[in-house]
């Protein structure tokens, strides 16, 4: 079983165990201010390897490369103009850039899985310190089984990857729980590859530039990991349910009742005040507790579209969409 070290109380110790574990070339699992991440070193091909196989994930899906600053980021990947300046804005934080890897980057094909471009994030708190003290990049995807939701606690990472992993950080719940808005900009336009947990009004407003999004869903298929069927929990997930069927868990928004929901199994409100960004901090979490209800489907209330509710809503598809019978869930 893992060892779990609480990052907020004991930063020191965290820090020196991660390091080890790293060096070593095992991943660890650390928090993020999107979702708890499975993070090795990015330039060692055993590390990342080890993070494909604790995930069981398909081999060609490039991981994004975490950095501790632009500084970090600077010496892997080549800045546009405004990938520069979203970097300045928005760095440490919740946004991934796509950028042509540099000839000399040290980060190992594993991790671009052979793409020419990399994925490149600063995350906030205690992962930027981490990378600052490993002095190179940490690949991470997030940490869970390859196609089920990703955690934000410390909790949802033992249940899932516990015996697979040596190392559990434990940084609280995750502040934004929804992961990283990704961006890739060619020829000065920016497009939208995965809606996440920065606002792309926030972008838009930064930069003066409107976003491009994909023509529809499966289009978003140039960020390679975003299968239509992802974000998966076990029972059946019902949109824009206007009413709550026998034998289902409610998840609404806004605060206000839906019919029926006298005899669902479990009702959650992801947020009564109708805060799409405290909505996107307790998406993954609610959804896991329904799932644990034994409800044989979810339903979900309308959520608005503005905002962080294109991010959740983008999940929502996605865990909603058709499964391959034999897809393997956790
Ligand atoms: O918030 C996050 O982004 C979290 C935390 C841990 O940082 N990480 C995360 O990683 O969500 P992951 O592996 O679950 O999702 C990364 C996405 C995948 O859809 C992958 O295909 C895409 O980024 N991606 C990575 N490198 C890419 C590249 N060079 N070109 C296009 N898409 C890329
Ligand atoms: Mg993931």
């Amino acid at each position: 079983m893992a060892t779990i070290i609480n990052s907020a109380r004991d930063a020191a110790q965290a820090l020196e165990a991660a390091s080890d574990v790293l060096g070593a070339g095992f991943p660890v699992a650390i928090p993020t201010e999107t979702v708890y991440g499975l993070a090795a070193d990015a330039t060692s091909a055993q590390a990342v390897s080890r993070i494909y196989e604790c995930k069981g994930r398909p081999r060609f899906n490039p991981l994004i490369a975490h950095m501790a600053d632009l500084a970090m980021a600077e010496r892997h990947v080549v800045f546009d103009p405004v990938s520069r300046t979203l970097a300045e804005h928005f760095w440490p934080g919740p946004l991934t850039l796509i950028l042509p890897l540099k000839t000399d980057s040290d980060v190992h094909a594993l991790c671009t899985a052979g793409l020419d471009t990399l994925g490149v994030r600063v995350p906030q708190g205690f992962a930027g310190s981490l990378i600052a003290h490993f002095k190179k990049p940490l690949a991470a995807p997030s940490a869970n089984t390859s196609g089920a939701i990703s955690p934000t606690t410390a909790a949802h990472v033992e249940a899932d990857l516990g015996d697979k992993l040596t190392l559990i950080l434990d940084g609280g719940a995750c502040a934004v729980g929804l992961e990283s808005t990704i961006l890739k900009v060619e020829d000065g336009v920016i497009h939208l590859l995965r809606p996440g947990g920065l606002d792309v009004a926030e972008i838009e407003a930064a930069t003066g530039l409107t976003a491009q999004r994909p023509a529809s869903a499966g289009a978003i298929i140039e960020a390679p990991g975003m299968l239509a069927s992802h974000y998966a929990p076990v029972a059946r997930v019902r949109l824009n349910a206007a009413d709550v069927r026998a034998d289902e868990a409610l998840i609404r928004f806004g605060g206000t009742p839906l019919p029926g929901e006298s005899a669902a199994r479990l009702v959650l409100d992801l947020s009564p005040t109708g805060n799409l960004r405290e909505a996107a901090a307790n998406l993954f979490g609610y959804m896991k507790r329904a799932d644990a209800s034994g409800a044989r489907a979810i339903a979900f209330g309308p959520i608005p579209a503005h905002g962080l509710g294109e991010a959740i809503r983008d999940r929502l598809e996605r865990a909603s969409a058709p499964r391959p019978s034999s897809a393997p869930r956790s």
